[in-house]
């Protein structure tokens, strides 16, 4: 019997990693430990709530008493650490909370799991960290991110991710503790807060409101569906080598204005308006400061190690997110108007 903790398992990658490991392992622990910010809903995770491998913790990662009382506690054998503050945009006006929960939150677990498994030399242990192709910085046209490229981040989120980063490895180094980091591109799906591009578009077409993009749209990201990631997470998780990193991506750019027509086009039909009616929603605006303009990842390492690749191409998975978001207008609306933190917050106080 395995317990893992998964950090950020009530926000939107974690979800789907707690889920998976929840009805993929029904012998392991799945403590899902999450702060409950605004980006954090457990409503994210009730198809698996009941499950009797399945427990919540309400803990910050910044409070390391906290942290260092649940791992003494409780036995466990690894840690998938997903909890962040993850938003460039919010990096950018409150750059403390990143240095905190991103910098600060990681070296908390990092020292949570090494007092914890020292006694044991680390044996059976992982302390697998979830990272970002931000901290390689920005590509121009041509070229892309492989796992020996330079660190360069260049935003308050991206430069406290690649911090945190620094620090799993350097515990790996300085202290055995077994590490392992992956670095993923842009991920879209179902139950992501709708302040990234993807569902906050989804929401603004859906409600006829403005389609705010940034500088010209012609910046490039590359996105994987967010089942995907989790997928590699898992194998990661159980077959990556130690000391490792591996970049995971899709092999798919898209400039921002491309990929905002397909997604007009794809809600014109499923809300049987004209065709090209959502389209003049599209307003630009000023540019975000320091704006990356590509991110492409080679994940090619990954491929040959563990035999990952996506598995949806980019039409099949932005039809299945669109078709979840307009599914469930509920969670939309209880995430816009943040009953569901008041609500979650108070039933799960203390437990
Ligand atoms: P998210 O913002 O949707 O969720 C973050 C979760 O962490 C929330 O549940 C929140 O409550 C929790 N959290 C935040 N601060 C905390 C704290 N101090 N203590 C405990 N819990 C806290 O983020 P996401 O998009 O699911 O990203 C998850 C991870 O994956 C992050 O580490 C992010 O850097 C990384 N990542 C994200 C993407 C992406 O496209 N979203 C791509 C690559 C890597
Ligand atoms: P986002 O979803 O915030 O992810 P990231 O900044 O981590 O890549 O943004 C994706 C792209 O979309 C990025 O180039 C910024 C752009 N963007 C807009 O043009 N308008 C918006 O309202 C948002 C949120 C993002």
């Amino acid at each position: 019997m395995k317990t893992l903790i998964i950090t950020g398992g009530a926000g939107f990658i974690g979800s789907h990693v707690v889920r998976l490991f929840v009805n993929k392992y029904p012998d392991y622990q799945i403590i899902n430990l999450d702060a409950l910010t605004y980006a954090g809903n457990l409503a994210n995770l009730s198809d698996i709530e009941n499950c009797p491998n399945y427990r919540f913790i309400k803990a910050d990662i910044t409070n390391a008493e906290a942290i260092n009382k649940i791992f003494s506690e409780n036995t466990i054998d690894g840690v998938i650490h997903l909890a962040a503050e993850s938003h460039v945009d919010r990096s950018i006006t409150d750059p403390l909370s990143f240095i905190n929960t991103n910098i600060i939150g990681t070296v908390n677990l990092l020292n949570a799991a090494k007092d914890a498994w020292k006694g044991c030399n680390f044996e059976g242990k992982r302390f697998y960290h979830i990272s970002t192709d931000e901290v390689y910085g920005s590509l121009g046209d041509e070229g892309f991110f492989y796992e020996t490229t330079p660190y360069d981040p260049k935003s308050p989120y991206s430069a406290s991710k690649a911090s945190s980063d620094h620090l799993v490895r350097a515990y790996l180094n300085t202290y055995g503790l077994p590490t392992i980091v992956s670095n993923c591109s842009n991920n879209y799906g179902p139950n992501q807060f709708p302040e990234k591009l993807i569902p906050l578009f989804i929401n603004n077409i859906k409600t006829k409101k403005p389609l705010p993009v940034y500088g010209k749209g012609d910046n490039i990201r590359d996105w994987l569906f967010v089942v995907d990631h989790a997928r590699a997470i898992d194998l990661i998780f159980h077959q990556g080598e130690i000391g490792e990193t591996y970049n995971i991506g899709g092999d798919n750019e898209w400039t921002n204005l491309d990929l905002i027509l397909k997604l007009c086009e794809i809600m014109d039909k499923k809300l049987n308006r004209a065709s090209g009616e959502s389209k003049n929603l599209i307003t630009y605006v000023k540019d975000r400061a320091g704006h990356d303009k590509r991110y492409a990842i080679d994940f090619s390492k990954l491929n040959a190690a563990l035999g990952w690749k996506p598995s949806l191409n980019f039409e099949e998975g932005l039809e299945l997110t669109v078709d979840w978001y307009l599914n469930n207008v509920d969670w939309m609306e209880n995430v816009i108007s943040g009953e569901y933190e008041k609500y979650y917050t108070k039933q799960y106080v203390n437990r």
